[in-house]
Parts: C-alpha cells; sequence; structure tokens
C-alpha cells in the first residue's frame, strides 16, 4: 500500500496534507469521553467520535456553541475583562465576523466540514487594488488615501527600473550569458512596465486621472520614489503581504450568512451532547479516567469519563485547577497568545462602494486602526457593516484598553481621516478584544522555534487521560482549519489506543 499510494501522491491524484486519511473504524461502543469547550475543534471530535459509537458530553461556558467561531448580530453579547457585557445593536440581516472572517482555498478540511455540512461558501475578497493605503506621519504622501494600485505599481516598477538597469550594465556579479541578461531584461520591463528606455512611467495600471469612454482617458502620474518612501508607505505596515502569504492568497471563502453558519452546523450535528453554561472549574485525572467539576446555574456539577478532550484555550486553563504534571503545567502557564481586536460599524449606506467603487478587500494603515475590512457580501444593498479596525500586538493591546465608547471614538475618527463619510453614515459599533474576552483571553497561539519544543510538543502527548486540541495544538494557528486538524488528530489518537486498531494520524511533517 505505502508504494501504492506514493505513486498517487507522486501523480499528483491524491491530496498529501492537510486532509490526510481518517479511516476510522468502529468498534469501541460505550466509552465515555468528556469535551471541554464547544468551540470547532470540541464539536468536530464530538462529531467524529460519535461516529465512532462513543458517548460524548460537550461542557461548554457560554450560552453559545462556536467559540471564536461567531458572527456578530443585533443582540451578541460580549464581556470583556474590566470592560464588562455589552450588546450589538446591528440591523437585521447586518453582521461581521469577529473571529475567523476567511477561508484559504488550501484549507481542504475546513472546504470538507464545510461540504459535508452543506455550508454554503462565497468568494472572500481578500485582495483589492482599489482599496487604500493611508499612511499617518510625514513626508508628501502621508495624510493621503492612495489606491493600492498606485503604490504596487509604482514600487514594483522602480524596482523593476533599478534592477534592470544594473542588470544590463553589468553590476550584478552572476555568471550570465548576454541571452540570460536580455532575457531578464524583457521580463523586468514586462513585470514593472518599463518602457523601452528602461523607465518606469505610469501606465493603465495604476489607473486614470480621466478614466477611458468614447475618449481615450488619461493616465494618472506616478508618484516620485522618494515621496512613496518618505511618506512610509515602504515600511512594514505596508509591505505587500496580503498577494504574498500562502494563506491570504486569492482564493479565499467565507460562509454565507456569517462564518458561524460553519458552528451552527456543527452544533445542530452533535446538540444532544453539548450542555451550555457549564463552566470548568476543575479537571483531575482518576486512576480509571477523568473527573471533571463544572459550575451551572443550577449549582456545581460533577462528571466522570474515560478520556478527556480540553480544548480550552490555554490562558484560560491557566487558572483551572487540575492535577497534570508539573511540565504539562508549566507548558500550560507559559503559552503565549496574540493580542488582537475587531470593531464592527454599521453605516446607513455603502459608501465606500457607491462613490469610491471598493467591494471588498482591505485598506491598510499604519495607524491604530491597521485595517479597514470591507464587506465582500451583500454588494449594492442599502446597509453595511465594515470591520473599522482588524489589529494586533501593541496595537490592539492600547486599543483593547480603551471602553467600548472610546474604541468607537477613536475608530470614527481615524477612519474619517479616509472615509470622511463616515461622519455622517454611521449608526452603531460592536468591538471585540479577544485578550480580553472572558473564556477566550487571547486572540490565537503563537509559538517560536524554543515554545514549540518546551510548550507545544508537551502538550501534544496526553496527560495520562486528558487530550488537548485546538488551533493551539497544531501548525496552523489562527485558522478554522487548525481545530478541525487538531481534533481528528486526538480522535484517531484515543480511538487507536482504545480499539487497538493501527492507526497513526500524522502528528510531525517529514
Ligand atoms: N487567520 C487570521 C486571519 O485571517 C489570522 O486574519
Amino acid at each position: 500500500m505505502g508504494g501504492a499510494y506514493s505513486s498517487l501522491l507522486a501523480l499528483d491524484l491524491i491530496k498529501a496534507a492537510p486532509v490526510h486519511p481518517f479511516d476510522l473504524h468502529k468498534g469501541t461502543e460505550g466509552k465515555k469521553v468528556i469535551i471541554l469547550g464547544a468551540g470547532l475543534a470540541g464539536m468536530t471530535a464530538a462529531y467524529e467520535l460519535n461516529k465512532l459509537g462513543y458517548e460524548c458530553t460537550i461542557l461548554e461556558a457560554r450560552d453559545r456553541v462556536g467559540g471564536r467561531c461567531w458572527s456578530i448580530r443585533g443582540g451578541s453579547t460580549n464581556i470583556e475583562t474590566e470592560h464588562g457585557a455589552h450588546t450589538a445593536a446591528f440591523d437585521k440581516g447586518l453582521y461581521f465576523n469577529a473571529g475567523p472572517s476567511r477561508i484559504p482555498h488550501h484549507h481542504e478540511l475546513s472546504m470538507h466540514y464545510c461540504k459535508e455540512f452543506g455550508v454554503q461558501l462565497e468568494v472572500y475578497n481578500n485582495i483589492n487594488e482599489a482599496a487604500y493605503y493611508f499612511s499617518e506621519g510625514n513626508g508628501p504622501l502621508s495624510g493621503k488615501k492612495i489606491r493600492k494600485r498606485e503604490i504596487h505599481n509604482d514600487v514594483r516598477g522602480y524596482m523593476t527600473e533599478l534592477l534592470a538597469k544594473a542588470i544590463d550594465q553589468g553590476q550584478i556579479q552572476m555568471a550570465m550569458t548576454k541571452d540570460d541578461v536580455e532575457k531578464i531584461v524583457h521580463y523586468l520591463e514586462a513585470e514593472g512596465g518599463l518602457d523601452r528606455d528602461k523607465l518606469y512611467k505610469a501606465s493603465a495600471r495604476r489607473g486614470y486621472k480621466v478614466p477611458p469612454g468614447v475618449y481615450e482617458g488619461e493616465y494618472s502620474e506616478a508618484y516620485p520614489l522618494m515621496d512613496i518612501l518618505s511618506s512610509g508607505l515602504m515600511e512594514p505596515d505596508f509591505y505587500n503581504v496580503a498577494e504574498y502569504t500562502y494563506e491570504l492568497q486569492m482564493t479565499m471563502f467565507q460562509a454565507v450568512g456569517g462564518m458561524d453558519m460553519i458552528a451552527k452546523a456543527l452544533g445542530e450535528r452533535v446538540k444532544p451532547a453539548v450542555n451550555l453554561g457549564a463552566e470548568v472549574s476543575s479537571i483531575k485525572n482518576t486512576d480509571t479516567g477523568v473527573k471533571v467539576v463544572y459550575k451551572t446555574a443550577a449549582g456545581e456539577k460533577e462528571i466522570e469519563g474515560d478520556m478527556c478532550i480540553c480544548t480550552i484555550p490555554l490562558p484560560v486553563l491557566s487558572y483551572i485547577d487540575h492535577n497534570f504534571s508539573g511540565t504539562v503545567t508549566r507548558a500550560i502557564d507559559y503559552a503565549t497568545y496574540n493580542k488582537t481586536g475587531k470593531i464592527g460599524l454599521q453605516f446607513k449606506r455603502r459608501f465606500w462602494e457607491e462613490d469610491e467603487r471598493i467591494y471588498g478587500g482591505i485598506t491598510h494603515t499604519n495607524n491604530e486602526l491597521t485595517q479597514i475590512f470591507y464587506p465582500s457580501n451583500e454588494y449594492q444593498s442599502n446597509k453595511g457593516v465594515l470591520i473599522g479596525y482588524y489589529n494586533f500586538g501593541d496595537k490592539a493591546e492600547r486599543v483593547g484598553e480603551l471602553s467600548y465608547a472610546e474604541r468607537e471614538k477613536l475608530a470614527l475618527e481615524k477612519g474619517a481621516m479616509i472615509h470622511p463619510q463616515y461622519n455622517n453614515e454611521f449608526e452603531n459599533s460592536f468591538s471585540v478584544t479577544w485578550h480580553k474576552t472572558k473564556y477566550n483571553m487571547g486572540g490565537w497561539a503563537e509559538y517560536n522555534s524554543q515554545t514549540r519544543e518546551s510548550i507545544y510538543k508537551v502538550l501534544l502527548e496526553p496527560e495520562k487521560n486528558v487530550y488537548f486540541a485546538g488551533e493551539h495544538m497544531t501548525y496552523l494557528n489562527a485558522w478554522m482549519a487548525g481545530a478541525f486538524e487538531s481534533a481528528r488528530s486526538v480522535v484517531a489518537e484515543i480511538h487507536t489506543r482504545v480499539s487497538g486498531q493501527n492507526f497513526k494520524y500524522p502528528k510531525t511533517t517529514g
């Protein structure tokens, strides 16, 4: 089989990853698995274990399923430490995805479950050359909104011009024949839009000052390279990462009607197992299995099972009583999660479409907003919710310290510098700061090469009868595919242990 499998792989007839073979067979009825957390990982584990005949109980602290896979609609409520509870007031039919908002086309497991559950997908327009770069600071181009196509084409043009000249003048120390040089220079001319003299001049690529009609139209003028540079538009906030990052390359997808359609579909399939409003307070390995204590509105309860799958985010798990080893305890306590936040802003009118012809995509800034996401659905409808900021790290930390009202004020003030329509069209907002959100206390797990060893690898092994799962237990951090992959991995591991079926889900690459 091994030989046949690798030949099929070589012929590109089977996909190597990330959907790994998962041919588990029924054979061990009645084992009890307690699953902590009704996010995507916990529910997927229950869904797959149910198929194999296990008896699953899911304990979920919140009054909803889905965890971070959550779309904010009118009536959605969140609780942040320090800032308390608040409720969204979006109109019926309007929403934004507070957690995952985009699915890469190569996240086969995410695509697989959407198909299996009949969750409808639509294209998520992650890359839009009509969206803006906005640099606050010094320089002649700062404080101006500039279409991405203008900066991208100008910078690409100037960079290829520099390189073409250097190569042509023999200034690159590489063994190249005259023919090689010619081919490379032609490539650079085409890539950068250079003229016959290898000079970058504006072309239709960067857009028009007067767009063509029955008449010819007039190209817009290129910005001088030094103006782009001195205005901060070549600094990290504006690196053209979206186009190049593997996960952010088009085609990307979103679930029609909100990303939590995925969580809801899963929730329906595991409904009898789910206990909402069940906040875990203690997880203990026993001689025969696991004992979990949890709080409910009706008081404290206790449950025992043969095994436990714990998907609780590590910064939350760190405060829960358990009897894990010192090494595992340290791994949980020292795990690092990122800081991140989003705000949804409801507007009376889709001015970004009507006035500015922006249909989906992202504007990038170097201020606290970091990014503005325009909705990739319901184009040309009346109202809309856009994501007024989606920030990370220090910026998310500073904004997360603000009250809900102050965050709204900041999003509106900074946003109005780009879209003055904010001043007349705004209706209401809802912000989520994930590192302050009760039951999350972080956006997603972040590892470096050292913590992959000291934390990740430690938690990859079960702690007696307790298995750890979630996006944090993969290299697909911050992606739904991580939750799905991790769930499958622990299900395979549990089933292999219980049933003796000789099956190995790949834990490491290579
Ligand atoms: N998966 C996260 C996003 O799409 C990082 O922004």
